[in-house]
């Protein structure tokens, strides 16, 4: 099966496009974040039942990691009759930290994107949810994105997580905020990759920047080697984890809001070093991306649809990566919530999709016009693609969906917008890597 920009990528070969993916793709996640949400109205394209929260999850047989990223908290952003997801951000991580606990993970990774801003109240709500998660017996362990430092300080960040990663880690690298820790014979390598303000960088062994691009220092690359080395003669099994991506094209671009300086050269160290699996946030989105041995996961933005995280397996020689939906609906009920959003929420939050597909087709439209019957049905298929690449079963329906009666006229009225190539991108290289799979451990 060919490979390419969408739900699981291979060595990418769609370098043109990729930057145009992104921008697609962030805007979907954004918008169905930002956009309000009403259910269709009467005589429109009725919708099919929610899809099921994904699939269980295996059998809990080794250590349990949960890695959760772009978890943007705001207790600022909490006004309800806004009718957004964001407004639900508190909630979204209460549920996820519950279900984590339930699910047996005894560790938590969060690559980046902590809060919504480096504001101190901000990190301070984080840190006393993740505090009480603590208490109930599950491990926490962060890592700073680009939209966490700056008013706060390298310095500060670390003491504001220093329970969370920083006073438990094996080894700190002098030179930025990533660190090492060690878990049942487990390394992880957890790497601060830069990317917020240059004026938050105040440790002492770090280099002074004139930009904000995300990095890793020559200090920060023999930091890790030494690491890496000491995990081979030992023969410990190694993963990596930070919040800029590794491997898609567009973090080979500089300028573009994802690139990495040494980027390439830290994934060749670890290819190097036999890592079998770098975690990543940052894109919002889910995806696999897999290059000569080294496989990246992407973990979407937490508190957008679907709500999801990553569970990883980890047992002998195994590495079992798997996609987890938060079932918020479920720890509403437990926990007596009288929001009747909290209460169904995956319902409201297919709507919230459901209502975006529509808004967007509706604009496409306006430039390339199609017959109101045409656009109904387009706007079932839009919603049915999105939702199947969400979902991860998208592999699965690729037949079912060329067939579908919105499929012509979907790319009729989205002639010359991004989803006009992207959607069909995304239906033809679907590949079967979700919604779970299996690696070496080492
Ligand atoms: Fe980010």
């Amino acid at each position: 099966m060919k490979k390419g920009c969408g739900a699981a990528v291979g060595k990418t070969n769609c370098r043109l496009r990729v930057r145009r993916v992104l921008a697609a793709l962030l805007c979907l996640v954004m918008g169905s974040v930002l956009c309000g949400c009403g259910a269709p109205s009467p005589g429109e394209t009725a919708l099919t039942p929610s899809p099921p929260l994904l699939t269980p999850l295996p059998e809990k047989t080794g250590l349990r990691i949960a890695v959760a990223s772009d978890t943007h908290l705001d207790p600022d952003n909490t006004d309800k009759s806004l009718g957004v997801e964001t407004v639900y951000n508190m909630e979204i991580l209460d549920a996820m930290l519950r279900d984590a606990r339930e699910q047996g993970a005894e560790l938590l990774l969060i690559t980046g994107d902590l809060c919504n801003s480096g504001k101190a109240n901000k990190h301070a709500a984080l840190t006393e949810k993740l505090r009480a998660a603590e208490a109930e017996g599950l491990t926490v362990c962060v890592l700073p994105g680009n939209h966490d430092l700056g008013p706060l300080r390298q310095m500060e960040f670390a003491g504001f997580y220093a329970a969370f990663g920083y006073d438990e880690a094996f080894s700190r690298d002098t030179a930025s905020l990533s660190y090492c820790v060690l878990r049942d014979e487990l390394m992880i390598l957890m790497m601060d990759t830069g990317g917020y303000a240059a004026g938050a960088i105040d440790l002492p062994g770090a280099a002074t920047r004139d930009n904000n691009e995300a990095f890793l220092s020559e200090t920060t690359l023999r930091w890790a080697e030494e690491l890496l080395r000491k995990a081979e003669a030992e023969k410990t099994p190694v993963i990596a984890a930070g919040h800029y991506n590794l491997l898609p094209e567009i973090s080979r671009q500089p300028g573009s809001g994802y690139y990495v300086e040494n980027g390439e050269r830290f994934a060749a160290l670890l290819r190097r070093y036999d890592v079998p699996l770098y975690l990543s946030g940052h894109m919002h989105l889910r995806a696999v991306y897999r290059e000569d041995r080294l496989t990246e996961q992407l973990t979407e933005c937490l508190i957008a649809y679907p709500t999801g995280y990553t569970v990883l397996d980890l047992d002998g020689d195994a590495l079992r990566v798997s996609p987890r939906r938060v079932d918020v609906a479920a720890w509403a009920a437990e926990t007596e919530q009288s929001d009747p959003v909290l209460l169904d929420f995956a319902a409201w939050q297919e709507q919230a999709q459901y209502s975006y597909c529509r808004a967007t087709a509706e604009a496409m439209a306006a430039r390339n016009p199609i017959p109101e019957r045409d656009l109904q049905v387009a706007v079932d298929f839009f919603y049915r693609v999105m939702r199947a690449y969400w979902d991860g079963s998208l592999p699965a329906r690729q037949d079912e969906l060329r067939i579908h009666p919105g499929y012509a006229p979907f790319f009729r009225c989205a002639e010359g917008y991004s989803y006009g190539w992207w959607l069909k991108d995304l239906i033809e290289t679907a590949s079967p890597l979700l919604p779970g799979y299996t690696l070496p451990s080492s």
